[in-house]
């Protein structure tokens, strides 16, 4: 089985991140949420794998395959970001005559993908579709079931038929690419993979839709890249390498070998990256924090700090934050009554 996963979009729910970095290159817990993605699907027994990047993505997420060399990965350009279904078939000479999974790279799994594709493999339907019960599925592609066969699929409905949203999760046969050539946009200017599934529909072919077990998280908006942080935190296996002195370790922590922490108290799960340091510090619950970041007398919790930041001198806890690539966060010796700012386009800072 092969699989697409399509990461040319431009992640504007998560600007001003997305304004420098593609979003499958932000980090979650120690690793891009790409390589979560990959892992995966090795974990699902797929070693073949074509990332569909834009012109403007593919050098940043070809840099991040060295932390999976097992997969095989192709990278297949999208020069014009038309949409999901748009983004599949342009992996249609790739794939061949193959059955196929999508991945939708910025979705996350308790339990992988392997029950979906033992489902499709088992009972070799048109499709398998993932679905999962949400309190709003507006934002979403939603499903209408009878028994386990969909009967009907749309995408981002104003009054949805169900709450059962599509997850990030597709598995199909090639089929799906006669009805996705020549299929027309949807009302929002897209090639949409939920009218080409329900183009299946219209065939007359078996589309089931298998529900999630346990969690599930699309990573769309801020918010959520912390909630993935935290569940993939759950999950991390204590690990003590680096220097530790004069500090206070609790819980599941990780220090790689590089990293260093003195006069700190850290209470996990917390996982720190190659080449950290921390010095008078507190690091709180589902805090990760990328390659050669230093946080000195500053408290930080329940946030992920990207590659080489720095958080200095602060007389106030950071809490829910996400910190790009060196971005520094520094206060002054006493209370500032001033604010000093540069700040990029749609950056937030909430002075509490
Ligand atoms: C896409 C799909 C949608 C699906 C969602 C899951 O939407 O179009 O059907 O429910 O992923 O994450 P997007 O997140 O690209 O708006």
């Amino acid at each position: 089985m092969k699989a697409i996963i399509p990461a040319a979009g431009l992640g504007t729910r998560l600007r001003p991140l997305t304004y420098t970095r593609p979003k499958p290159v932000l980090p979650v817990a120690g690793a891009p949420i790409i390589v979560h993605a990959l892992r995966t699907l090795l974990h699902a027994g797929i070693h073949e794998v074509a990332i569909i990047v834009s012109d403007a993505t593919r050098e940043e997420i070809a840099q991040t395959l060295e932390l999976v060399p097992e997969a095989r990965v192709t990278l297949i350009n999208q020069h014009e970001q038309l949409g999901l279904g748009h983004a599949v078939l342009t992996a249609r000479a790739w794939v061949g005559q193959n059955p196929f999974c999508v991945y939708l790279g910025d979705n996350l799994f308790e339990h992988g993908v392997s029950p979906f594709i033992e489902r499709f493999q088992q009972d070799s339907p048109a499709a398998v579709i993932a679905l999962v019960e949400v309190p709003d599925p507006t934002a979403f592609g939603v499903a209408q079931l009878e028994g386990e066969r969909i009967t009907r699929l749309v995408e981002k409905p104003k009054v949805p038929p169900s709450n059962l949203a599509v997850a990030g999760l597709y598995c199909f046969t090639p089929e799906v690419f006669d009805v996705l050539d020549g299929m027309p946009p949807s009302a929002r200017g897209e090639y949409e993979i939920t009218d080409a599934i329900q183009g299946l529909i219209e065939r007359g072919r078996t589309v089931l839709g298998q529900r999630v077990c346990g969690w599930w998280k699309d990573t769309g908006r801020p918010a959520d890249l912390l909630d993935a942080n935290r569940l993939l935190l759950e999950r991390i296996t204590p690990d003590l390498q680096g220097e530790v002195a004069d500090s206070q370790v609790t819980g599941r922590v990780v220090i790689p070998a590089s990293a260093r922490v003195t006069r700190s108290k850290i209470v996990g799960p917390v996982l720190l990256g190659e080449g950290v340091v921390i010095e008078d510090a507190y690091l709180g619950p589902f805090t990760s924090v990328g390659p050669g970041s230093v946080i000195r007398q500053a408290e930080v919790e329940h946030s992920v700090v990207d590659a080489e930041a720095r958080i200095e001198c602060l007389h106030t806890r950071l809490q829910d934050c996400l910190i790009g690539v060196r971005a520094q966060v520094r206060g002054g010796r006493t209370v500032p009554r001033t604010h000093k700012l540069i700040l990029s386009d749609a950056s937030t800072i909430e002075l509490a």
